[in-house]
């Protein structure tokens, strides 16, 4: 039976303290005990409905993360307090002194810098392929390897994972798949095509709004278990906490997911098809000129189309900033870092979110510096918008 990730979400049910249709908020930092003997087994892990101290978990962060959990359809979820909370703890639970990773060279900067400037610093080392070459991927695992990481579609060169290929490979070698879905909630389950660990930057698309910095960690029991340990957990021991107040109002987000992926997929790919029609170096999953179209194709969870991302390059850094400019005082969005607004929202990733990356490699990676990554807002009348972005590109002579 096919995935349907938005009616598990839409067949939770919550009943508040006070009956309320929304839970309540779960606004203490720490939780009285009876009895001293729950308050020794809770610390043992074996108190199961009892709470702690809100570092370790909240009534309010176990609802978000059971309404992410049941998005990718795995046993549970953790949420973290942003997306590079939950990919860090991640990768340090999973990975200790003398181990390797193997990573896409194509992720968000962030999480570029972490593997190539921090983690070194433990022992751990990254070898970065080119994702979509499962071959090459399999060449550089070594005996050390112990996780194989990649995001579903890049960030910002909207590269496709063949997650069950992947995923192949992970078993083969014993490995773990970690995949950042932060590109494509509800179009891709990652866990439905055998990854062990679906991580989201909750501030983008699922959250929505702009207002809020969250993560989460989708994964079996065991595996949540071992990061919230008391002893030796990452996410208990690091400390990437979500406050509850805001565990609470991204739930009440994630209820309009749906309809916002389909609205920004709608526009995606009106401006992507049209906007290469007219000539331009135009990369979105949904248009056939995409090296990885038909794999996402046999990927995807077809209602939530092929995202609300897409990248165009319109040849220097210098034209581009004049677009973007130029775009943003005509009020077709906003030039800022980031995804998943209701406006769409540009930047020139070279120089802003992947700036991490070296200009030697971001070349290698066919990152070049007219290239400007867009997340399509949910405009109503998105020709309107088509017949604005025109305008300001003919203005600067981008386009005839
Ligand atoms: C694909 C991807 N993963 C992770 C992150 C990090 O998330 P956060 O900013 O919530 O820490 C980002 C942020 O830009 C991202 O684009």
């Amino acid at each position: 039976m096919a995935f349907k990730p938005a009616n598990n979400i839409q067949d939770l049910q919550y009943f508040g303290e006070f009956g309320g249709v929304n839970p309540s908020i779960s606004d203490s930092s720490t939780y009285t005990f009876l009895s001293a003997k729950t308050m020794f087994d809770t610390f043992e892990g074996n108190a199961d409905g009892c709470y702690l101290y809100s570092r370790h978990s909240t009534p309010s962060n176990l609802y978000l993360g059971q309404a992410l959990a049941a998005m990718e359809g795995t046993q549970t979820a953790n949420v973290t307090a942003s997306g590079m909370g939950a990919i860090t703890s991640v990768l340090m639970q999973l990975c200790g002194a003398g181990d390797h990773i193997v990573s896409s060279r194509t992720i968000y900067g962030g999480t570029y810098a972490f593997l190539k400037n921090f983690t070194p610093r433990f022992n751990i080392e990254t070898s970065f392929v080119d994702i979509t070459k499962l071959d090459m991927v399999e060449a550089a695992i070594t005996p050390k390897t112990k996780v194989l990481y990649c995001e579903s579609v890049s960030n910002p060169l909207l590269e496709v994972a063949d997650i069950a290929g992947l995923a192949k490979l992970a078993k083969k070698h014993n490995l773990k798949l970690v995949v950042d879905n932060t590109f494509s909630p509800l179009s891709i389950s990652p866990a439905q095509l055998g990854a062990d660990v679906v991580i989201h930057s909750l501030t983008k698309f699922i959250n929505g709004s702009s207002d809020s910095v969250g993560g989460v960690i989708c994964g079996t029991q065991e595996f949540i278990d071992d990061l919230r340990n008391v002893n030796d957990g990452a996410c208990m021991l690091l400390g990437p906490t979500m406050d509850s107040l805001r565990a609470a109002s991204i739930l009440k987000n994630i209820r309009t997911l749906h309809i916002r992926m389909q609205q920004h997929s709608l526009n995606g790919m009106f401006l992507a098809e049209n906007l290469e029609k007219d000539g331009l170096k135009t990369v979105y999953p949904g248009l056939a000129s995409h090296p990885s179209h038909d794999l996402f194709k046999t990927m995807m969870n077809k209602k939530y189309g092929f995202g609300g991302m897409f990248t165009l390059d319109v040849g220097s850094l210098d034209k581009a900033n004049a677009l973007m400019e130029l775009m943003q005082k005509r009020n077709l969005g906003y030039l800022a870092v980031s995804l998943g607004f209701y406006k769409t929202l540009f930047s020139a990733p070279g120089s802003s979110t992947s700036s991490e990356i070296p200009e030697n490699e971001q070349k290698a990676m066919g990152l070049s510096d007219g290239l400007i990554r867009f997340s399509i807002g949910l405009d109503a009348d998105i020709e309107r918008t088509y017949a604005m972005m025109k305008e300001c590109m003919k203005e600067l002579k981008i386009l005839e």
